[in-house]
């Protein structure tokens, strides 16, 4: 019989000696949460498939982006619900359209003690529900769409918006958005670039959440998931493009992805743990199936191991709170 002489377990013997030896932890400062706010609202209104988020009222919007910052989240991701929508969007580009009122709803509560970033996509304001114009044969129009995005983002940051996250994947939006921004005299506003954005089934209960219209899919414009190559060569055309950081959605269904962006480019490297796989988690958790916060902990681990800085997560509140706990 023979003894090992190496014996790797020796730093996993005691809760201290694990915490002195791990190479990732996960902390709240990188943490962003999603945010929803639905025009018209009067008190909050749950979401069926995503338990535990809200569709906030202009209020309790304002109140929840209070507590996220309380929590110590880095930064908080808007999304507006808008009453009426029409075929080119136009809710996501007045002034007055709830996302850009909740923008300055949440900038003049919490200012600089968070990032304040704002979705810029047209598909919660359109009623074809895709996230650009539609040419006359149907198809989204790209460049038709850019001039809307270029508009959407000047409204964002009139509002005072930290960080827009043009998540339309039209090609060329983050050159048009960051070339109408400065010639605005928006030069402090920051992009983030949903750049490596796929065509993924787990955007379901986000649908719910924003009260997609869409029918069909987005297969001409968000990518396939077969692909990792195209991903870089996205991610290589928006830092070029001037894109500040740069995102990987979804985010545990693709950490190959996360895992390459991070090696190929310099700028900080966003994922986005999607609706759908949120949704998962608390289902089987909800069946007595997994350990909740055990997983919830893990994927958000797995994510940052795989070389994700920033984490888009529905949990952002709730994993920051546990976070400290446990460090
Ligand atoms: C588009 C957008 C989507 C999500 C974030 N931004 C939906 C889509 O592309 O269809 C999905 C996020 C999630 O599932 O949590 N504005």
């Amino acid at each position: 019989m023979s003894y090992p002489e190496i014996r790797p377990r020796r730093l996993r013997r005691t809760a201290a000696m694990r915490r002195l030896v791990a190479e990732t932890r996960v902390d709240p400062a990188e943490l962003v949460l999603p945010m929803f706010v639905k025009e018209g609202l009067t008190a909050p209104r749950e979401i069926s498939s995503l338990p535990g988020v809200l569709q906030h009222s202009r209020d309790s919007l304002r109140k929840a982006a209070v507590e996220a910052v309380q929590a110590g989240v880095g930064g908080i991701m808007l999304f507006g619900v808008p009453e009426q929508r029409d075929p080119s969007g136009s809710g996501g580009l007045d002034p007055n359209g709830i996302l850009n009122v909740a923008i300055r709803d949440v900038i003049a509560e919490v200012g600089d003690a968070t990032v304040v970033m704002g979705d810029l996509c047209l598909d919660e304001f359109t009623s074809h529900g895709h996230c650009g114009l539609l040419g006359p044969d149907g198809e989204v129009d790209n460049d038709a769409t850019l001039t809307a995005y270029a508009e959407m983002a000047l409204a964002q940051a009139d509002a005072g918006v930290h960080v827009v996250g043009p998540s339309g994947m039209m090609d060329g939006q983050v050159g048009v958005i960051r070339r109408a921004l400065d010639a605005a005299g928006h030069q402090e506003v920051t992009v983030l670039a949903y750049a490596a954005k796929y065509a993924s089934a787990f955007y379901g209960p986000f649908r719910e959440a924003v009260e997609s219209a869409l029918e069909g899919d987005r297969r001409t414009y968000q990518q396939d998931p077969a692909n990792l190559r195209e991903s870089l060569r996205e991610v290589a055309l928006d830092v070029a493009e001037g894109a500040d950081m740069v995102m990987v959605k979804p985010a545990l269904p693709y950490l190959d992805v996360v895992s390459a962006v991070r090696a190929a480019v310099d700028v900080p490297v966003a994922a986005y743990q999607v609706s759908g796989e949120y949704a998962m988690v608390e289902a089987a958790a909800a069946n007595g199936w997994i350990n909740r916060e055990g997983v919830m902990l893990e994927t958000l681990t797995s994510i940052r191991r795989a070389g994700a800085q920033i984490i888009l997560t529905y949990w952002a509140v709730e994993a920051a709170r546990l976070l400290r706990e446990r460090y």
